[in-house]
Parts: structure tokens; sequence; C-alpha cells
């Protein structure tokens, strides 16, 4: 048997077929376009569910955006780090929540799923694909930009990052408090730790100590009904896939533990 290379196979395709390939397909953006991701929907319901859960309304009226308020689409566009995602098509959150505590986390999660949105985790925005800040069907922001707490344990060589900081926010406060611990992760500064440990995570040590995954000691997470866990309590297969296997799969990490590795205090390059 004679087996036809690809290329040639699709040259040798009449346009008939290639129409009748593609029809779907432009089926597809058609209707995409005809249903309501770009309108503004009604999210009344949805932030009046966060005000009637909070005991501060203060505080939750200052973290919810909708298209009205003016600063909606300076706080959506700051983290979309890929310009080719930032167009007037590219359809915007119904709601942005920048929660400041697990509480108010857990009280968006389960608005959002009572009136019937889908929810879109972002930690640094550096995703390829765009998928923490766009969505085709109507959908809920949660931006952790105001989650990012870093509590570094020189003595026990131990981390607790929270899933909003950044990879440079982290390495600068492990360098305040010693030059001969490093956590080994990527070169760029501005990947967020929540979508950069999800997705397992190299590194320029990555020979010496493994992924940022093979160095998490232990997590904080919500599942989907608003429980958190921790390593203990979600066990190793969940804690295993939570590192590699996209965690917002799953549910939302809220900070993971890291061990740090010992590193020369002075290093050259030639
Ligand atoms: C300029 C650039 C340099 C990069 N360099 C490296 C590198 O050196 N090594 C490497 O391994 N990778 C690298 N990456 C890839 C990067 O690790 C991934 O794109 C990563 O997913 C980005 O994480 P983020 O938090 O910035 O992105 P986001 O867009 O915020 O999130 C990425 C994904 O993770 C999900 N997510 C985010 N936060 C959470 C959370 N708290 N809980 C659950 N799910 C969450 C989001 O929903 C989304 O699906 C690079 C990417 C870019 C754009
Ligand atoms: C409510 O939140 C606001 C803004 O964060 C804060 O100034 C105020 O002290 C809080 N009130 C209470 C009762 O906690
Ligand atoms: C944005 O507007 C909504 C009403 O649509 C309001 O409840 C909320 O407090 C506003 N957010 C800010 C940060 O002012
Ligand atoms: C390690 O952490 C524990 C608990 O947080 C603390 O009591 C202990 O002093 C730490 N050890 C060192 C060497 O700093």
């Amino acid at each position: 048997m004679q087996l036809t290379p690809l290329h040639q196979t699709q040259e040798n395709m009449k346009t008939s077929q290639l129409v009748f390939l593609l029809l779907p397909t432009l089926c597809f953006f058609v209707s995409w376009g005809a249903t309501s991701p770009f309108d503004v929907d009604d999210s009344e319901d949805f932030i009046s569910c966060l005000q009637s859960k909070t005991n501060n309304l203060t505080s939750i009226s200052q973290l919810i955006f909708t298209p009205l308020n003016s600063s909606f689409e300076s706080i959506w566009e700051a983290r979309v780090n890929n310009l080719r995602f930032i167009k007037p098509s590219t359809p915007r959150p119904s709601v942005i929540v920048t929660p400041i505590d697990e509480t108010q986390i857990q009280t968006a999660l389960l608005c959002t799923k009572k009136h019937g949105y889908q929810i879109r985790i972002r930690s640094g925005g550096h995703d390829f694909e765009g998928v923490s800040s766009s969505d085709v069907v109507p959908f809920v922001m949660l931006d952790l930009v105001n989650m990012k707490s870093i509590d570094v344990d020189v003595g026990n060589k131990t981390a607790w990052v929270q899933a909003g900081a950044l990879l440079g926010e982290l390495y600068y406060s492990i360098s305040q408090k010693t030059n001969t611990l490093y956590f080994p992760a990527g070169v760029c500064p501005t990947v967020g730790v929540g979508g950069y440990i999800g997705g397992g995570g190299h590194g320029n040590l990555v020979r010496k100590y493994g992924t940022a995954a093979d160095n998490v000691l232990d997590v904080q997470f919500m599942d989907v009904s608003g429980n958190i866990l921790d390593r203990k309590s979600m066990g190793e297969d969940l804690f295993w896939v939570l590192r590699d296997g996209g965690s917002s799969s799953f549910g939302i990490v809220l900070a993971w533990k890291l061990r740090l590795v010992p590193v020369p205090e002075i290093v050259s390059s030639p």
C-alpha cells in the first residue's frame, strides 16, 4: 500500500469538498455571533446576590465592575497580556470581581453558579489563548489581582504565595529575605503564579531542580462547591493533577506552598 503524504491529499481535494468541510465552521461562527456574548446583559441579579451575602456592602461594592463602571475597560485590559485579544470584538466579562479574600471568592463562585454564568479565573493573564479574560458565553471574571500576598519562611526554606502574585513579585520577596534561596520558575516576571504552576512550570533551573510543580509542597484550593481543601484533605490524586493538569478544570487555586531551593550568592555567566 502506498501512503499519500498529507499535503498531497490536501492539494487533490476538490473545491466542492472544501466548501462542504468549511460550511459547518462558517455556521458555527455565524450562530456564535448571533447569540449574546457581545451584548451587555443584565447582571443586576448577580450583583444583588453578591451584595446580599456580604457583611460589608462598602467593601464588596468597590470590588465589582460592570461595563457601566468607568474603570471596567482598564481593569479588564490591564492583564490581557496579548494585544491580539484586546479588540472591540473580543467578548468582555459581564462582571469583573476582584476579591480580597477567600470568602469573597466563595461568594462570587456561588452567585456565578446561581445566575448561570461561566467563570474565568485570571492570575497573571498570560494565557496563550486568552481564555482567562474572554469566553463565548456570558461569564464572570474572577481577577485575583488583589490576592498576591507572599510569605517567605527562610528557616524552613518554604514560601506561601497567593495565586495572584506574579513570578517577579515572588523573586523580589525572596530576595528581600535571603540571597541564597530561590524558587525554580520561569524568566518572564509578569507570568502569574496561578496559571504558571497549574501548567507545570518550566524554568532555567529545571535540569537541577525539576519543574515548579515538582517544588510545590501544599496548596489552598477551592472546589466547585466552595469548599477549601489542602493537600491532605484533597488527596494525592487531585494534588497531582492541579500542578500541570490546568487547575481551572477543577476549581480555584488560592495559594501554593513552595519549596525554596539553595542557590549561590553570586552567579555569573560568560
Ligand atoms: C511572555 C510569556 C513567557 C512565558 N514563559 C514561560 C516559562 O518560562 N516557562 C513556562 O513554563 N511557561 C511560560 N509561559 C507560559 C505560562 O506559564 C502560561 O501561559 C501560564 O498559564 C500563565 O499563567 P498566568 O497566571 O499568567 O495566566 P492566566 O491567563 O491568568 O491563567 C492561565 C490559565 O490558568 C487558569 N488560572 C489562572 N489562575 C488560576 C487559579 N488561581 N486557579 C485555577 N486556575 C487558574 C486560567 O483560568 C487560565 O486557564 C510564558 C507565557 C508568556 C506569555
Ligand atoms: C468595610 O469596608 C470598608 C472598605 O474596605 C472599610 O473602610 C470599612 O472599615 C469596613 N467596615 C467594616 C464594618 O468592617
Ligand atoms: C459598578 O457599578 C455597579 C452598579 O452597576 C455598582 O454596584 C458598583 O459598586 C460599581 N463599582 C465600583 C467599583 O464603583
Ligand atoms: C518552621 O516553621 C515552624 C512552623 O511555622 C516554626 O515553628 C519553626 O520555627 C520554623 N523553623 C525554622 C528553622 O525557622
